[in-house]
């Protein structure tokens, strides 16, 4: 990907922050305290169903509550799902991955172009259908899965998407390890960690679009540049090892002089 894609990708990264920020309550508001929380935690059936399912997500985790998604006045419980208060109900099928982009707005746009979004309404998946509504977890390959990928055609090219993706990942990991490992030993990790992170955004933004030419493509382009964050880190980790030997020889040099001092001392002491 060039420049400009990498700075798309950074950038939409940084409007999913903002959209949370501006969310009508801010994110500190412990869980429980909206009345739309409140009140369908007393109901029973479908009003009652998404409550604790939320409670365990990734948006609760992130102060993302039922108004943020919904609408509505999270305040005032006799006016809370009033469409002037801008409440806007559950959204139907074909608004879902409008209704999820207000957020994720660069992945809406990679899904709406894809063969998926462009079968939306007519058979094709929506954020729903791979996520979940309100049980949504932090994102993993995991859910590039036989069982959900087959509810509606073979899983060749889900496979396929799914191992290129999983080797650059496996590198990723391994290298944010390393990285890790050399904090406190006087490496300047910053530029390291910057180069390591755009290919993470640039990988995290391949799967929407499914299109399994530009994975394996971006794949191999992901792959040589983390091979040459892996030189550097060798070149590091030698150079460590280099001079850890010079200390143990610094030492033992400073011993062994500190030793024939002593023994002159003693013979001319004598
Ligand atoms: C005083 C109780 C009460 C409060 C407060 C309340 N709700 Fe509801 N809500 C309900 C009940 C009951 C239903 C189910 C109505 C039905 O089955 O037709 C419902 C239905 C819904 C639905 C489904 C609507 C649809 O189109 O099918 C959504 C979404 C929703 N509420 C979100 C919210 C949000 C967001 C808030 C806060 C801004 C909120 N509710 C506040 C009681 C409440
Ligand atoms: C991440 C966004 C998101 C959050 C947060 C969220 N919802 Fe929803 N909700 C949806 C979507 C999308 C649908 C419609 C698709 C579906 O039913 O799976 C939906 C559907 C519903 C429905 C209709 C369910 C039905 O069976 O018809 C109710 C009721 C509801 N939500 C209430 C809530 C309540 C209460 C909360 C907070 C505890 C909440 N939602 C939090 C996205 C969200
Ligand atoms: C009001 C803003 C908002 C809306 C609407 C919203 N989200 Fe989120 N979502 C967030 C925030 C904030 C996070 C946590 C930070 C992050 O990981 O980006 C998040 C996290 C996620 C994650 C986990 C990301 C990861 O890092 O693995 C998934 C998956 C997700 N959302 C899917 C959805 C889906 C599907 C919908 C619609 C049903 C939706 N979101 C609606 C704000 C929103
Ligand atoms: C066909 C299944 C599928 C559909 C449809 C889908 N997703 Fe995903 N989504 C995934 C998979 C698989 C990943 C994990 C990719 C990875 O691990 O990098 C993911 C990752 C994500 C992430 C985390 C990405 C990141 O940058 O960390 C978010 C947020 C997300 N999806 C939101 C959405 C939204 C919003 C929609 C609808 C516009 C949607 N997804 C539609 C399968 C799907
Ligand atoms: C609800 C139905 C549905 C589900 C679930 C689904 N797909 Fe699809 N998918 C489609 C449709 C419809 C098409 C377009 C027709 C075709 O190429 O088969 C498609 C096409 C594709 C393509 C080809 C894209 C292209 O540009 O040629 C890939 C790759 C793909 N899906 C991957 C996945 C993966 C991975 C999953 C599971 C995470 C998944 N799909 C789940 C409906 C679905």
């Amino acid at each position: 990907m060039n420049l400009p894609g990498k700075l798309i990708y950074g950038w939409k990264a940084i409007v999913v922050v903002i959209m949370a920020t501006l969310a009508p309550v801010a994110p500190a508001m412990a869980q429980g305290e909206t009345v739309c929380v409140q009140c369908h935690s007393t109901q029973s059936g479908r009003a009652l169903k998404p409550v604790k399912p939320w409670q365990g997500s990734i948006h609760a985790e992130n102060g993302i509550s039922c108004h943020n998604c919904h609408g509505g006045d999270p305040k005032d419980a006799a006016n809370a799902m009033n469409p002037e208060r801008g409440f806007l109900g559950a959204p139907r099928e074909t608004g879902i991955p409008a209704f999820c982009g207000r957020c994720h707005i660069g992945i809406k746009g990679d899904f709406i172009t894809s063969a998926h979004g462009r079968a939306l309404g007519q058979g094709g998946p929506t954020c729903v259908t791979c996520h979940g509504s309100h049980e949504i977890r932090k994102a993993t390959l995991d859910l590039i899965n036989e069982k959900s990928c087959t509810q509606c055609h073979s899983y060749d090219r889900a496979r396929t998407i799914r191992q290129a993706m999983e080797q650059t990942e496996n590198t990723l990991s391994s290298l944010a390890g390393r990285l890790e490992s050399f904090k406190g030993q006087g490496v300047d990790t910053l530029p390291l960690e910057k180069r390591l992170f755009s290919q993470r955004n640039r990988y995290r933004s391949l799967f929407h679009e499914v299109d399994t030419v530009k994975v394996k493509d971006e794949s191999a382009k992901i792959a040589l540049e983390l091979t040459a964050l892996k030189t550097v880190l060798d070149k590091i980790d030698s150079e460590h090892r280099q001079r850890r030997i010079i200390g143990v020889f610094a030492v033992a040099a400073t011993l062994l002089a500190a030793l024939l001092l002593l023994l002159l001392r003693r013979t001319y002491s004598r």
